[in-house]
C-alpha cells in the first residue's frame, strides 16, 4: 500500500494499521532525511499548506511548520488572537477566505470537539486535525508510537500505562486507538474523577495504584492536569495529586526495572514528574519532539499525494 486510507487526518479513530505501518515506513525515511546536513527534499515545492492554530501550541505549531518546509511547501500561519476571527468571523468563512489564496493543505488546532471535521465536510481542501478540544490529537499519538517502536523495536505486546487526567486528554484517547490498533495492552491509572466511565469499552485496564502501574508497564506515558479545561475540583489539591499520581525518582528506582517515561508536553515540573524524572536517561521526552517532525513530514507527504495537481 502508498497511499492513506483517508482523505484527511481526523483522528487515529478513522484510519488503520496498514495506515500506521506506511506512515511509519515513509517517516523512518524522512527521519533520515532530517539528520543529513542538508535537512530538506523538494518533494513538495508545488504545494501550499495553512497552519491554522485557534488555542496555543509550541510543540504541535512549530514541529508541524519545519515539517511543510523541510518538504519544501509555502507554509503560511495563522493565529486566532491576531486575526479577524476576534471581529467576529466565523471558522468556514476563514477557511474559505485562506483557501481562496489558492492553499491545498490546512493543519487545524482548535477548541472545539469536531472543529476539523466540520471543516473537512465544507471546504476544498486536505485536513489535519493537530488537536481538537478533549477530542483527538493524532499526530501525537502517532508520534508517541513511533518513539517506542524505535526504544523497543515493536509496539505488538508492549505494555503501556497512561498516567494522569485521562477526562481532558485528546493525547489519551488518540494513544489509547493507536496502540490498541497496533496489539499493545494499555492500562489508564489517575483519580478516579478523571478517568471516563467508557475507557473500558475501548479495551483498556484501570488501575489506580501509581506504583503497581508502573511495576507492571513497560512504558508510562505521562500526562499534564489539564486545569484550564475544568470547570470544577476533580481532586482535593494539587499537593495530593502529586502525592497519589506523581512519579519522583524514588518510586522510579524501587520498580527493579527500567520503563520509559514519556510526556506529551508541556510538562508540569514537579506536579506529574520531579524534574529528575523528566531528565533522567530513561526519559524519551525529547525523542519525541524530534520525532514529531519526521512524523508530520510523513502525515503531510502522504495527503498531499492526493492532491489535484494542475
Ligand atoms: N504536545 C502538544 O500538543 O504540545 P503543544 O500544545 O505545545 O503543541
Amino acid at each position: 500500500m502508498s497511499q492513506l486510507s483517508v482523505e484527511h487526518l481526523l483522528g487515529i479513530k478513522h484510519i488503520n494499521k496498514a495506515d500506521i505501518d506506511l506512515i511509519f515506513k515513509t517517516a523512518d525515511h524522512f527521519k533520515e532525511v532530517i539528520n543529513r546536513p542538508i535537512k530538506k527534499v523538494p518533494s513538495l515545492r508545488d504545494i501550499t499548506i495553512a497552519n491554522l492554530f485557534f488555542e496555543n501550541s509550541t510543540r504541535t505549531r512549530l514541529s508541524f511548520e519545519l515539517a511543510e518546509k523541510r518538504l519544501s511547501a509555502d507554509v503560511v500561519n495563522f493565529s486566532a488572537s491576531q486575526s479577524s476571527v476576534t471581529k467576529g468571523e466565523t471558522l468556514i468563512d476563514t477557511a474559505n477566505n485562506i483557501l481562496s489564496m489558492k492553499v491545498d493543505i490546512i493543519v487545524m488546532r482548535h477548541p472545539a470537539v469536531g472543529a476539523c471535521d466540520f471543516l473537512s465536510q465544507h471546504v476544498n481542501a486536505k485536513i489535519v486535525n493537530a488537536g481538537d478540544g478533549t477530542h483527538e490529537h493524532p499526530t501525537q499519538a502517532l508520534l508517541d508510537s513511533f518513539s517506542i517502536r524505535e526504544k523497543l523495536g515493536s509496539v505488538a505486546g508492549k505494555k503501556i500505562v497512561i498516567v494522569g487526567d485521562i477526562l481532558h486528554s485528546r493525547v489519551a484517547l488518540s494513544n489509547i486507538y493507536a496502540l490498541r490498533l497496533q496489539g499493545a495492552e494499555v492500562k489508564v491509572c489517575g483519580p478516579k474523577t478523571l478517568i471516563p466511565k467508557y475507557i473500558e469499552s475501548l479495551g483498556v485496564g484501570i488501575e489506580f495504584n501509581i506504583k503497581k502501574a508502573l511495576e507492571w508497564c513497560d512504558v508510562a506515558n505521562v500526562l499534564r492536569v489539564q486545569n484550564e479545561r475544568m470547570e470544577i475540583n476533580y481532586f482535593p489539591s494539587t499537593r495530593e495529586y502529586t502525592q497519589l499520581f506523581g512519579i519522583n525518582k524514588q518510586l522510579l528506582d524501587s520498580l527493579g526495572k527500567k520503563i520509559l517515561i514519556m510526556h506529551p508536553g508541556p510538562i508540569n515540573r514537579g506536579v506529574e514528574l520531579t524534574s529528575d524524572v523528566a531528565d533522567a536517561d530513561q526519559s524519551i521526552i525529547l525523542n519525541q519532539v524530534e520525532n514529531g517532525v519526521a512524523i508530520r513530514m510523513a502525515v503531510i507527504y502522504l495527503l498531499a499525494q492526493q492532491v489535484e495537481r494542475n
